[in-house]
């Protein structure tokens, strides 16, 4: 099958997810529903008052605004009055396009990070521990919280304001390189040991890359499967933005 045909069956399958998404009753959702405006929070509106698990509730907010790979979300939260475990949902795990769940643990360790980041903003000392109790696969992290932090040299102020502001850029390159001062800033960002970035404006290897990018589509989307699971995913409003919902189907 060649390459046109296997886009066009594709684009059948999600034509059908967006026929799903636009059968939804929205009429029943209102401006103030949490699940469609989870990014309108307000930094004044952590309940000071309140019980800790009052708070550390509040702290989630945060965490789920976190990416996830196609917009799975698979992630479920149990918070206690000092801590907060961080679950893996698998019933949203792409067994397809992730069969080796790396996507899975990414996209669970981003919450996390959220988490972590609007707790420290919030004066909190965080003591993460990853797969507390071998006994439960789905138990990621437990986090305790305790009430006598400040914001760590990781994780600036500056990231607790960018977590309502991030989101996936879908639209086309500048037509500039990017300039060396932010690949620099980009570059120390990296503060913690295990974490590495590696830049290159190196031609060639940019034709590989762009090589195995194609190859590894191609190969994707010749899976029915694959292309089943993300007409699932498309359905669920995964990659929102009707500019990708837009390339997709071209
Ligand atoms: C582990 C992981 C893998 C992702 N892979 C892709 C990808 O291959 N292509 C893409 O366009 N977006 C990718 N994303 C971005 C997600 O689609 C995006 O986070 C999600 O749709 C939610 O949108 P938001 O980031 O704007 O909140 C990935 C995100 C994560 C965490």
């Amino acid at each position: 099958m060649d390459q046109q045909s296997l886009l066009e069956q594709a684009l059948k399958s999600v034509a059908n997810a967006i026929f799903i998404t636009d059968g939804l009753p929205r009429s029943t959702m209102t401006p103030e529903d949490p699940n469609i405006t989870p990014w309108d929070i307000h930094e004044e509106d952590f309940p000071l008052e309140g019980s800790s698990s009052e708070k550390l509730s509040f702290l989630l907010r945060y965490a789920i605004l976190a990416p996830s790979t196609h917009n799975t979300q698979p992630w479920k939260f149990a918070a206690g009055s000092e801590t907060v475990d961080i679950l893996i949902d698998r019933t949203r795990w792409l067994k397809v396009a992730d069969a080796d769940q790396r996507e899975l643990h990414v996209s669970v360790g981003c919450a996390l990070e959220n988490l972590l980041i609007a707790a420290e903003h919030f004066g909190y000392r965080c003591l993460a521990a990853y797969f507390p109790d071998a006994e439960k696969a789905a138990l990621a992290a437990r986090v305790t919280f305790l009430p006598d932090g400040h914001p760590s040299a990781f994780r600036s102020s500056r990231l607790f304001r960018a977590i309502t502001l991030r989101h996936t850029n879908r639209n086309v390159y500048l037509p500039h390189p990017i300039s060396f001062a932010a690949l620099r800033q980009l570059q120390m960002c990296c503060v913690e040991e295990d974490v590495q970035l590696h830049l290159s404006d190196d031609a060639n290897i940019k034709q590989e890359v762009n090589s195995l990018v194609v190859r590894s589509d191609t190969v994707q989307f010749a899976d029915p499967a694959w292309r089943e699971e993300l007409a699932h995913w498309l359905g669920e409003g995964g990659f929102g933005t009707p500019r990708f919902m837009a390339k997709i189907a071209q």
